[in-house]
């Protein structure tokens, strides 16, 4: 089974709207887990623009959520996750005026940093991403930092295919960067920007074990709920 983690972040935007308390990203937490979600993607960002330090407490704490924290490389945030030990972290870049994250991390950069942090949260038993941009040089150094999986952004794609444009040559890069990283051992997850029809053109490629969906399936469940919602895309991800 092909898994999918669904991403709260904008349950969080909408309670933020208000400064209140409603909708609480826990209770959503639990609900798309009991309803058929693999996994809860949550980001604790710099700014705290969407999920705030109590959401990650809370959600962390529930062992029935299965966790992926993405974070920063920013050090309090590190300490915030490790911390809370989540059950999975992806390591993410993070600009402040994106308005979300735009691209992968630059991982040549920041190579003794991020296998620092790699190994830390290894000692702790969480698994660990790296969020990339579809390139085979990446995938390369991601092997050289040891972590478990890699997410490839799947950004691109989705815009392109939006836009009813020829989506093929990014689609052979990220087939490309799939079979490589396989290959090598490491697990492949893909997430951003994805909607049904991308997550249909992705799901053909057989070497990704999980896709991280978060935008579209809160927008979606707002005509349509978010248990429809969810199972129409593990559907989707398994045909
Ligand atoms: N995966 C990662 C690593 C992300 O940073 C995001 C966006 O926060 C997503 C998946 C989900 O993207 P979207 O909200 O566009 O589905």
């Amino acid at each position: 089974m092909i898994r999918l983690g669904v991403n709260i972040d904008h349950v969080a935007t909408v309670r933020n709207a208000r400064g209140s308390f409603h909708p609480d990203p826990f209770n959503i937490a639990k609900y798309v887990m009991r309803v058929g979600a693999d996994s809860v993607t949550i980001h604790l960002r710099e700014d705290r623009r969407h999920i705030n330090d109590s959401d990650v407490q809370k959600i962390c704490k529930n062992k029935y959520v299965k966790t992926n924290l993405e974070i920063s490389l920013n050090k309090n945030i590190l300490n915030i996750a490790l911390k809370n030990k989540p059950n999975f972290i992806c390591i993410v870049p993070e600009k402040r005026k994106e308005i979300t994250t735009e691209g992968g991390i630059n991982l040549k950069k920041n190579m003794n940093k991020i296998r620092k942090i790699i190994s830390k949260f290894k000692k702790k038993k969480i698994r660990t991403s790296l969020f990339i941009d579809p390139n085979l040089k990446d995938i390369k150094i991601a092997k050289k930092l040891e972590t478990d999986c890699i997410e490839l952004h799947t950004g691109k794609i989705s815009n392109l295919v939006k836009f009813n444009k020829n989506y093929k040559h990014e689609y052979n890069k990220i087939k490309k960067c799939c079979i490589l990283a396989q290959k090598i051992g490491l697990e492949v997850h893909a997430g951003h920007g994805l909607d049904y029809k991308t997550a249909a053109i992705l799901s053909k490629l057989k070497q990704i074990e999980e896709f991280n969906i978060g935008h579209f399936i809160i927008g979606e469940a707002i005509l349509h709920g978010i248990k429809n919602t969810i199972k129409r895309f593990k559907k989707i991800i398994n045909k």
